[in-house]
């Protein structure tokens, strides 16, 4: 199958002057349990990865602590040598613990450590983008970051990074970081029931710096509400389609990397290229539609409102991932995915 990046959903965007689709693939959800050990599925999961491939996707997220090192053994597997259009954005910072906790690991020692790992089980000379992710379970904490992204800093003037991003960070840190060296993206929790970042979405913006939302479908308790299939029944899409078409168009430098361990789904939600169907639907033309409908999503993120990690772990039935009276799917998980 040819891929044909023309009918992915929201276009391409220059990813430090490299062109990524808007439409990209975050493969965590391809390891075992908790993020822990194998796929249960393992030839499902090379298939996964090579459908993004054949609809066109060249922006895949990852990290070597998603296993650890499973989902970039499985890219690497699935994908290699990998297509010259391809970028690869993976993340440093953390590591995990037998129990399946994600421990901070920003030392020097450690940070290169993790490059080095993410260089050979991804098996590449130089990696694309490295995010520095900061932060913990309940998400942001305003710390200085200013050392650990120095060392990020260095590994890039070595060679060994072409791009930098922070992940998990706030307004302040993302400066920090900015000050120190330029960054091409931040990577944070963002959907459309918990959108704490709007200022920094605008402000990134203004300076065309990607933003890449994380748990775009509301993570390990996807997005559900009456409301959301309510405007997906009108606009004749599927809740998942329209809550990535809110964000496509939410503003143009969002980058989608959603995540599904399932190919069905992922052509669910954009559409194949050989096999576009007049009743397949574009989050792209979703999007405009709904901005033409003027339609508005409810939303509750409020500054009161729970960091949907913290949600979740804690097992709280009142978790932010309700759009307007939204229940939830849950799944229960150990730590804090990064
Ligand atoms: N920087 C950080 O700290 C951080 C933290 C978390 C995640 N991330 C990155 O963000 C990416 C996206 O996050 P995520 O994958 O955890 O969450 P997500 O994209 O918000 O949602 C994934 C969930 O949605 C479900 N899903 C996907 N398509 C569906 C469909 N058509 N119908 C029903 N359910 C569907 C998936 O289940 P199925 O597998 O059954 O499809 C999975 O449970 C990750 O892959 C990772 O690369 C970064």
């Amino acid at each position: 199958m040819t891929p044909d990046t023309q009918i992915l959903p929201g276009g391409t965007w220059k990813l430090g002057g490299q062109t990524v689709t808007r439409f990209g693939y975050g493969s965590m959800q391809l390891t075992g349990p908790w993020v822990m050990g194998p796929p249960v599925d393992y030839d499902g999961a090379i298939a996964v990865l090579r459908e993004a491939a054949n609809l066109g996707i060249t922006h895949i997220d990852t990290s070597g602590a998603y296993g650890p090192h499973v989902t970039n053994d499985l890219i690497r597997a699935a994908l290699h040598p990998y297509p010259g259009t391809l970028r690869i954005a993976t993340k440093v910072g953390a590591e995990r613990d037998a129990d399946g906790g994600w421990p901070t690991a920003r030392r020097r020692d450690q940070l290169r450590q993790q490059i080095d790992e993410n260089l050979t089980h991804l098996g590449l000379d130089v990696l694309d983008l490295v995010y520095l992710r900061v932060g913990n379970a309940e998400g942001p904490v305003p710390e200085r970051i200013g050392d650990a992204f120095r060392v990020l800093v260095d590994l890039q003037q070595e060679g060994l990074i072409r791009h930098l991003g922070v992940s998990n960070a706030t307004p302040d840190q993302v400066a920090e970081a900015q000050a120190i060296a330029p960054i091409v993206s931040v990577q944070n929790m963002y959907n459309l029931a918990y959108r704490q970042d709007d200022s920094l979405i605008d402000r990134l913006a203004a300076e065309g710096i990607a933003y890449v939302p994380f748990f775009p479908l509301g993570g390990f308790s996807p997005l559900q509400s009456e409301t959301l299939s309510a405007v997906a029944a009108r606009l004749s899409s599927r809740p998942m389609s329209v809550a990535l078409a809110w964000l496509l168009q939410r503003s143009p430098n969002i980058l989608l990397i959603a995540g599904t361990s399932s190919a069905a789904h992922l052509r669910k939600m954009s559409p194949a290229p050989a096999s576009t169907s007049q009743n397949r639907i574009s989050a792209s033309s979703t999007a405009s539609r709904e901005k033409n409908s003027g339609t508005e999503i409810p939303h509750r993120g409020t500054p009161q409102t729970a960091h949907p990690r913290a949600a979740a772990r804690g097992g709280r039935a009142s978790g932010s991932n309700a759009v307007g009276e939204l229940p939830h799917r849950r799944r229960a998980h150990v730590g804090t995915p990064c």
